[in-house]
């Protein structure tokens, strides 16, 4: 068979056999499937032999680029050893190590001391300073995990009645049905009402759409009342308050202004419930910071993380708490106290150990100090896009960025959601190069933190023109 076969058939056989997520399969049967066979820094190439510049870091996953070498070598190291054996019962090296090290991490990054005035974790009093890892295998289970820990830690805590949990409009977490539960995007997760548990919803901080009809500053960040008046009346029935810290990442880069997430902090002490940060998206320094919790000098009492965790390349998440929290389940055997939680795949030695390699280039590399430059060629190009006539607004927290396009930028109307604009911005750049995945009318930008200042400017360009070109 030649190559052109061999392509052809691919092609045919994804067709054939694949049902993609989150895609119109009608559509994708009419389009030529692109077909990633290789990748290498922050570079995607296809079986035809194009290359493309990784935009969204392969679903907001990648941090070092691809094919990075202390990764693949750690990976390959850890073959030889045992690629995979359970935590039911047992334990791994990988996993110990890597517990090890986020607990360092996070005691340094959140508690650290480069804040004026290191926080103290809220349910951590007593001389209970520590933290617990519990592993899983993707951002959504670490969500479910969350939930289901905070909702137990009450009833051992012995009050009851907690069977609630306040989200954000806007919010995702996830795609299984707890996580959808907590979910506020009216696309994705209205189908599945009949399927959920009741939660609380707030106001998303969403400054240019501010469903309150107010603008920021001068609103006082009156979204935050609003979800103060929520905790007045249910904080009773609330578990835990969800929220993605700094950035509601799905529900389209949404940027909150400064102070609020502080300010969801002290309403979960104020009214006695847990705070829940999913950083599922914005951990592993693509806000700027390691987690974007330290931005505002927070501490949650429940931590997701995943996605960037593996520097992109396999499967892994935790669900990281304070002992308070820990100490809670711990009781005799007949108690019943158990947390009867666990994955097949809960801390893969594979996992953990590309978690580990990971670790080390953010150190070694000084991954966090080198953004600095790209932060800032991003946030100039950011400001001049921002002027064009379809650009309603362009904003971003580190290297996670979201340009919002509208049809028209006085009223703040957006483009029909049928005009598929966003994707048809993405087209017109991936002919030119750049692999982006649009959400919406939002463009989102969010390459491998890793790339160079050149291929930034590059993407960047590109994403330019097709904006033009598009709109
Ligand atoms: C904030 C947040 N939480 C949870 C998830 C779910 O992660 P996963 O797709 O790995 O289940 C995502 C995925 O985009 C996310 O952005």
């Amino acid at each position: 068979m030649g190559i052109h076969d061999e392509n052809s058939h691919l092609e045919e056989s994804d067709k054939n056999y694949i049902w993609h997520p989150f895609t119109q399969m009608k559509d994708w049967l009419e389009e030529k499937p692109v077909i990633i066979s290789e990748g290498r820094d922050c570079f995607i190439k296809d079986i035809c032999g194009r290359w493309y510049l990784d935009g969204v870091s392969s679903m907001w996953v990648n941090i070092h680029g691809h094919r990075k070498k202390e990764i693949d070598d750690a990976i390959k190291e850890q073959i030889e050893r045992i690629s995979h054996s359970t935590l039911l019962g047992l334990s791994n090296i990988p996993a110990i190590q890597l517990a090890e090290r986020l607990i360092k991490l996070l005691s340094q990054s959140l508690i650290g001391s480069q804040l004026p005035n290191p926080p103290t974790p809220p349910l951590a009093k007593g001389g209970e300073g520590g933290f617990k890892v519990f592993y899983s295998d993707n951002g959504s289970t670490s969500v479910e995990v969350a939930l289901k820990m905070a909702f137990q830690y009450w009833l051992h805590k012995g009050v009851t009645g907690k069977n609630s949990f306040l989200s954000l409009k806007n919010a995702y977490h996830g795609d299984t049905l707890g996580a959808v539960s907590v979910g506020g995007i009216e696309t994705y997760h209205k189908v599945f009402s009949p399927l959920l548990f009741k939660t609380y919803n707030a106001p998303s901080p969403y400054c240019y759409r501010c469903e309150l009809g107010l603008t920021y500053p001068d609103c006082k960040t009156a979204c935050l009342k609003k979800k103060e008046e929520i905790l007045i009346k249910h904080s009773y029935e609330t578990a835990a308050v969800i929220i993605e810290p700094l950035v509601q990442a799905a529900g389209g880069i949404i940027v909150s202004p400064e102070g609020y997430l502080k300010g969801v902090r002290d309403l979960c002490t104020k009214y006695n419930v847990l705070m829940i940060a999913d950083e599922v998206a914005t951990g592993f320094g693509r806000t700027g910071r390691m987690f974007a919790c330290e931005h505002e000098g927070i501490v949650p009492d429940i931590l997701c993380i995943s996605k960037g965790i593996t520097g992109g390349y396999l499967p892994l998440a935790a669900t990281i708490t304070t002992d308070e929290i820990y100490n809670a389940f711990s009781g005799e055997f007949r108690d019943l106290k158990t947390f009867f939680h666990g994955h097949s795949y809960t801390g893969n030695p594979l996992a953990c150990a590309a978690a580990l390699a990971c670790l080390d280039i953010f150190e070694k590399e000084e991954t966090l100090r080198n953004l600095k430059p790209n932060i800032e060629l991003l946030e100039g190009w950011l400001k001049e896009i921002s002027e064009l006539p379809h650009v309603g607004d362009a904003r971003n927290k580190g290297l996670m960025s979201g340009v919002e396009l509208v049809k028209d930028k006085n009223t703040k109307e957006p483009y029909a959601w049928e005009e598929k604009t966003g994707w048809k911005v993405a087209y017109h750049a991936r002919d030119n190069g750049v692999f982006l995945r649009p959400l919406g009318n939002v463009i989102v930008i969010m390459p491998p933190l890793s790339i160079s200042i050149e291929n930034l400017k590059q993407m960047l360009k590109v994403i330019k023109d097709a904006i033009i070109a598009v709109t």
